[in-house]
C-alpha cells in the first residue's frame, strides 16, 4: 500500500529521544515513500483542535539531540474521556473521539503514528478500533511497557540517575551520612534497579518488593560496623513498606490529569531511618530532571530504529501494531496485547538475584 500523507503525535509525559523518533519517521516517510508528514501538536489534543504543522527533512534536521518534543505533549487530553473545568469549578468529562476521527479524515491521512507509553497507546488502540490506521511507537522513562525489551527514554533516565548516585556517593562518604535518592518510574522499579546497580547503591527499594524497615536499618548498621559509616539508598517513587501504601505527592494532584501523582517516599524513609540510627540522613528527589535534556546514544539509535521500522510497517499496511525491540531486532507486536498492561520487574528476575548476590539489600532480607 502506498502511503501519501502520514500523521504523527507524541502523547503522555515527555522523555529524551522523542525528537529522534519524529525525525526518523519524517525522514523515512519522505525518503522511502515520498509521503507528506503532518505533525499533530499537543498529543491527542491536536486531533481535537486540528492544530498541526508539516514536518520536513529541513524542519527536523537539528532535532536528534534535542530533549522534549517539538510537537508538544500532554498527559491530560484523552479524547474519549476529556476532562475540563466546568463553570462551577467541578470536572466535567466529554467524549471528543468522533471529533478526533473527523480531524484525522479532514487531514486526509493514511496512517497515524502514536508515540507514547501505556496510556497513550491504549488510546491509540481505541482509535484503531474506531477505524484509524494506527501504529504505536513505545516511549517512557518507566520502561514498563509489555512486549518490548526497552522503551526509548529509559536508558537516558537511568544515566541521569546514575550520575546523581555518583555525586551522592562522594558527599555521603565525606560526611558519614545516609543519602537517599528518590527516582521516578511510577509502579515499576526499572529505573531504580538499573541506576542503583550502576551507581553502586547499598540498598535499592522498588515497588515490586515491599521493604521491611528493619532490613534497611540492619544493612546500614552492618556497613557502619564494618568501617563504612555511610550508605547510599536508591528508592523508586512507588516503593512501599510491607503492609503500607504508596506515598502520594504533596503538590496539586493534577485534577485534569485524573491520575494520582507519586512522590515523597524518600522523605518518609528518611524519617524512619533517623529514628533508629545515629547518622544524618539526607534525601534528594530527582524528579523531572530524568525526563529532560539530550538523549544518550542508546536512545537515539533505538528511537531511530523504532521510527524507521514504523514507516516500513505503515507502507505494508500493518496497522493496529507497535514497533518493539526484541533484541537484536525491531519487530511488530499487536496493540491489543498491550492495552491496560504494565510490565513490572519480576521479583524472581536475574537482575534482582544479581543485585542481592553482590550484597545489595533489596529490603526483603536481613543482609
Ligand atoms: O510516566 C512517566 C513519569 O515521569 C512517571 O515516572 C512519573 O510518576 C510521572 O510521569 C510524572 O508525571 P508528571 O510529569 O505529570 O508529574
Amino acid at each position: 500500500m502506498a502511503i501519501q500523507r502520514v500523521g504523527i503525535l507524541t502523547g503522555g509525559g515527555d522523555c529524551s529521544g522523542l525528537n529522534g523518533v519524529i525525525r526518523a519517521v519524517t525522514r523515512a516517510a519522505i525518503i522511502q515513500c515520498d509521503a507528506k508528514v503532518i505533525g499533530i501538536e499537543g498529543g491527542f489534543e491536536g486531533l481535537i483542535s486540528g492544530q498541526t504543522q508539516e514536518l520536513t527533512i529541513r524542519s527536523t534536521k537539528d532535532i536528534l539531540t534535542l530533549g522534549g518534543t517539538i510537537l508538544g505533549t500532554t498527559n491530560k487530553g484523552n479524547p474519549f474521556d476529556y476532562r475540563e473545568l466546568d463553570t462551577d469549578g467541578s470536572i466535567k468529562t466529554t467524549d471528543y473521539s468522533d471529533k478526533a476521527v473527523e480531524t484525522f479524515k479532514a487531514l486526509k491521512l493514511d496512517c497515524l503514528f502514536v508515540v507514547g507509553g501505556e496510556g497513550t497507546l491504549e488510546i491509540g488502540y481505541k482509535f484503531y478500533k474506531k477505524g484509524i490506521p494506527v501504529i504505536g511507537i513505545p516511549k517512557t522513562i518507566d520502561n514498563d511497557l509489555e512486549k518490548t525489551d526497552y522503551t526509548f527514554g529509559f536508558q537516558t533516565a537511568v544515566q541521569v540517575a546514575c550520575d546523581a548516585m555518583d555525586r551522592l556517593q562522594t558527599t555521603g562518604k565525606s560526611h558519614h551520612r545516609v543519602m537517599i535518592l528518590e527516582v521516578m518510574g511510577r509502579n515499576a522499579g526499572w529505573i531504580a534497579l538499573e541506576a542503583g546497580i550502576a551507581g553502586g547503591a547499598h540498598i535499592i527499594l522498588i515497588p515490586e518488593i515491599e521493604y521491611k524497615i528493619e532490613n534497611v536499618i540492619k544493612k546500614i548498621q552492618l556497613r557502619k560496623k564494618g568501617g563504612s559509616p555511610f550508605s547510599i539508598i536508591m528508592i523508586a517513587e512507588g516503593a512501599k513498606q510491607k503492609g503500607g501504601d504508596t506515598i502520594k505527592a504533596q503538590e496539586a494532584a493534577g485534577r485534569l490529569q485524573g491520575v494520582e501523582k507519586l512522590g515523597g517516599v524518600g522523605f518518609y524513609l528518611a524519617s524512619q531511618i533517623e529514628k533508629e540510627i545515629d547518622l544524618e540522613v539526607r534525601t534528594t528527589v530527582l524528579g523531572h530532571i530524568q525526563r529532560g535534556g539530550s538523549p544518550n546514544s542508546f536512545d537515539r539509535v533505538l528511537g531511530t530504529r523504532l521510527g524507521s521500522f514504523a514507516v516500513d510497517a505503515a507502507a505494508q499496511g500493518k496497522f493496529g501494531t507497535m514497533t518493539a525491540l526484541k533484541t537484536p531486532d525491531i519487530v511488530l507486536v499487536d496493540l491489543k496485547d498491550l492495552a491496560g498492561k504494565v510490565r513490572s520487574v519480576s521479583v524472581d528476575s536475574q537482575l534482582i538475584a544479581c543485585a542481592e548476590s553482590i550484597g545489595i539489600n533489596m529490603g526483603r532480607k536481613a543482609m
